[in-house]
């Protein structure tokens, strides 16, 4: 998607280097970032340089990537692949795209491991961009609907970004919206600000901005009472692991979300591709939710009157501050799930038809 009139894709591997765009800079700097290490994949991946379930899986199989580049001795490609999947817990796409390298990596001679590892790593995120694109394709089909029957602007209602910047491209809840921008379809998006982090305010309306679909952000209690008001057609959001029984775990504040829309009668929908479906996990309560820095809470980042970055303290310096990432929306409150290869009812059977 476009960045100032430019196309780029979140991640990709240039001259012995993967280059990702610095998303703790944006919307105020546009800063491409040279990864030359495991250890940076890593930090990127911590410090959320890099967010969003498919894009930290891509950039987990590049990091694996570059930890072959750096040494192929099995013992260190082993403690990378380990770092590199805790480096953030929720996301299952983590562990799926390590797991992915490391599979195509067993029993293969040292001098072939770099071609291999870069070759699934490019692989996994051509997959990514693919299965985003299906997603809008099928997406498109419900914003479509509701347009021929309401005849008027389509208002939909998105929290966090789950937008191109979260993937590789396209996005998964922004990808329906593109598709149905581009085909002229009049829609406009409610861009929860989505804190502490800001990602809705800082990732989705700025890259909104930059396709020119038009967005409000509104605070992250405003949702409610536009639902009241008729003012939301449907919400669409992306999630980071996604049970098989249809249970949704994303951004912290989509469960109140899938609630306001559950009493109000709007559709909530959940874009994923298919390398966010935890098959193992049973029950929600088993899934690990990060726990942030605090600081991400008590602390906000803007910029100045000489537009440079500040971080300020914005609560008593006293206080006690819990930060938790992530919460689980159950699947009774989820409309449908759109996936690559269709939208389907969040349940075991219809996701086990499509997948399995
Ligand atoms: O903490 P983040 O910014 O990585 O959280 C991202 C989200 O919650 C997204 O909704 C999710 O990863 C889906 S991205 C297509």
């Amino acid at each position: 998607m476009k960045i100032e009139g430019k196309e780029y894709r979140t991640i990709w591997f240039e001259n012995n280097i993967v280059k990702i765009i610095d998303q703790t800079k944006l919307p105020h700097q546009f800063i491409i970032k040279e990864l030359k290490t495991v250890k940076d994949a890593i930090n990127a991946i911590k410090v959320m340089e890099v967010r969003g379930a498919p894009l930290i899986g891509g950039t987990a199989a590049y990091g694996l990537a570059l930890a072959v580049q750096e040494n192929n001795d099995p013992q260190f490609i082993k403690k990378s692949a380990t770092e590199l999947v805790q480096s953030r817990p929720t996301a299952i796409n983590l562990k799926w795209a390590v797991d992915r390298v490391i599979k195509k990596l067993t029993g293969i001679n040292s001098d072939q491991l770099l071609s291999i590892a870069l070759n699934e790593a490019k692989k996994i995120c051509d997959e990514d961009e693919k299965f985003c694109e299906n997603i809008g394709i099928n997406g498109l089909k419900v914003i479509e609907e509701i347009y021929n029957k309401k005849k008027d602007t389509v208002n939909i209602l998105t929290h966090c970004n789950a937008g191109w910047l979260a993937t590789i491209n396209w996005g998964t809840a922004t990808s329906p919206i593109y598709h149905a921008h581009k085909k002229g379809i009049p829609v406009h998006v409610w861009v929860d600000e989505t804190r502490p982090r800001n990602q809705g305010a800082n990732l989705t309306s700025y890259e909104l901005n930059e396709e020119e679909v038009p967005n409000t952000i509104i605070a992250d209690n405003t949702g409610g009472i536009l639902m009241q008001r008729g003012e939301v057609d449907m919400c669409i959001v992306g999630t980071d692991r996604t049970l098989s029984n249809g249970d949704v775990c994303n951004k912290i504040g989509t469960y109140l979300k899938a609630l306001a829309a559950h009493d109000n009668n709007v559709p909530f929908y959940v874009a994923l591709p298919s390398s966010t479906i935890d098959w193992d996990i049973k029950d929600a309560k088993d899934i690990p939710i990060e726990e942030r820095n605090s600081e991400e809470l008590s602390h906000i980042e803007g910029v100045d009157e000489n537009n440079q970055l500040k971080k300020v303290l914005i609560y008593p310096n006293k206080s006690k501050v819990m930060n938790l990432a992530f919460d689980v929306t159950p699947a009774k409150y989820v409309t449908g799930l759109i996936t690559e290869r269709g939208i389907t009812e969040p349940s075991f059977d219809s996701l086990n038809k499509l997948f399995k």
